[in-house]
């Protein structure tokens, strides 16, 4: 089939590509021309692990092209894909300026029969607010359906969640249009769920939205927990075996971050309100979220009394491992606040360093390597659970720190472990090992 593709972020570039290995003929349309220049070489403008080997195979096999010209990317198509950012407005609402120009560009530029699709997220009853306004130009020999088809693929296996996703949900008004799309997808061999285009459009949202409260749940019973001396990655796993709960996001930690949940969950939010519906779970798993990234800084400040001159070493940037996004990073607030109140901070990151050095404050120092960064350090601060920072080894913060205290927002070591070394160290819902074994770092006062 001869598709196109608007919008080359994670969702739609991984997309593109993908569809592109099943077979199909695919054209990725954005307006940025750099990037357009830099993916016709076969190189992916996002850190995605696999992407820039199968973009470099498709183009040479001749089925994948990209453009950042509109009529020539549209020319011929069967299906468009939408696959353009929305992102938070400052009432938590999705903003679809982006959306909207491109059913603007289907208006003007289609000349020819297609499928619309949105891939964006986007809030229930967008899909037939992008059917008119391409109504509006487009000419009247020219029949132009909708579809919902929302995208579950994790940054950083994005690839791999394509070719191996739990479900693929198409949301249309009649059965031709599904059956068109279920046929595209046939080579990757994943259920097809059909349903009509608002409950697709809220299968995406609500399916971010339980999964963001799993992520709560758990870091409200780490916190209880923690008070009560029980070990939280033992309750999870307990939890896990019920087959009914499963063991999957439910990991406690410093939250959740990243492109998707923070938004959606917001944006989900809204949606309830328009309909005058106060969705008071939602808002608490928001809240809990919030809270939980404060409590990291709130325990290091607890330990040390004032975070003056303490030297930090920071250990992972990005919301999560394999990604160097920074969107919604736990990191941001925490290394904010600790640098504000005169902590020095030395970070590393695998990948993601280029983009923190935009965002973070700019008295954080950066290093290549978690030896250097740990290097005189009177606190290991853990951020991202980088199998880098899993894997080091034990004696490395004793070796190399003036005070092997950690701090593991992520939960990276086993206690076991950490019980045989002489490592201060303060996770997640687990208990404390060597309490104030450190003393001539500051104590604080009761
Ligand atoms: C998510 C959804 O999983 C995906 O289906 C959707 O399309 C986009 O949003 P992504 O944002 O890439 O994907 O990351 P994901 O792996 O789901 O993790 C999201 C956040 O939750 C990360 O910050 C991660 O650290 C956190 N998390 C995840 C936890 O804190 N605990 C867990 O047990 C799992």
């Amino acid at each position: 089939m001869k598709i196109s593709v608007v919008g080359t972020g994670y969702v739609g570039l991984v997309t593109g590509v993908c569809l592109a290995e099943i077979g199909h003929d695919v054209v990725c349309i954005d307006t940025d021309v750099q990037k357009i220049h830099k993916m016709r070489r076969g190189q992916s403008p996002i850190y995605e692990p696999g992407l820039d080997d199968l973009m470099t195979k498709n183009i040479q096999e001749g089925r994948l092209y990209f453009t950042n010209i509109h009529k020539e990317g549209f020319k011929d198509s069967e299906i468009i894909f939408i696959a353009v950012g929305t992102p938070q407005l400052p009432d938590g609402s999705a903003n679809l300026n982006f959306i909207e120009n491109v059913a603007q560009d289907i208006s003007t530029y289609v000349a020819n029969d297609a499928i619309v699709v949105t891939k964006s997220t986007v809030p229930v009853g967008t899909n037939y607010h992008i059917q008119k306004i391409i109504q509006r130009n487009i000419a009247d020999d020219i029949k132009i359906r909708i579809a919902s088809n929302p995208e579950f693929l994790r940054e950083g296996s994005a690839v791999q969640d394509t070719f191996n996703g739990d479900r693929i949900v198409i949301g249309t008004d009649d059965v031709e249009t599904a059956d068109i799309l279920e046929k595209m997808y046939a080579p990757l061999n994943i259920p097809v769920f059909k349903t009509d285009i608002s409950s697709s459009e809220m299968i995406k949202y609500a399916s971010n939205a339980f999964l963001a409260t799993k992520i709560s749940f758990i870091n409200e019973i780490s916190n209880i927990c923690e008070k009560l001396g029980a070990n939280v990655e033992d309750v999870a796993n307990g939890m896990g075996y019920d087959k009914r709960i499963g063991r999957n996001f439910l990991n406690a930690g410093i939250g959740y971050g990243g492109s998707c949940f923070p938004k959606d969950t917001q944006a989900l939010v809204q949606i309830a309100g328009g309909v005058e519906h106060d969705f008071k779970l939602l808002k608490s798993v928001i809240e809990v979220n919030n809270s939980q990234q404060k409590s990291l800084i709130e325990k290091i400040k607890h330990r040390v009394q004032n975070v003056k001159n303490i030297k930090i070493a920071a250990l992972g940037l990005a919301f999560k491992p394999n990604t160097d996004d920074m969107r919604e990073a736990a990191s941001i607030p925490i290394l904010s606040s600790l640098a504000e109140e005169g902590a020095l901070i030395t970070a590393y990151d695998p990948i993601a360093i280029e983009n923190a050095m935009d965002i973070l404050p700019s008295n954080i120092q950066y290093s290549n390597s978690i030896k250097k960064t740990l290097e005189g350090a009177d606190i290991a601060l853990i951020v991202t659970e980088w199998d880098e920072v899993k894997s080091i080894d034990l004696n490395v913060f004793k070796n190399l720190m003036n005070t092997p205290i950690v701090f593991d927002g992520r939960n990276c070591f086993d206690l076991d472990l950490i019980e045989e070394s002489d490592i201060e160290y303060y996770s997640m819902g687990r208990k404390t090992i060597n309490p104030y074994k450190y003393t001539h770092i500051q104590q604080p006062t009761f």
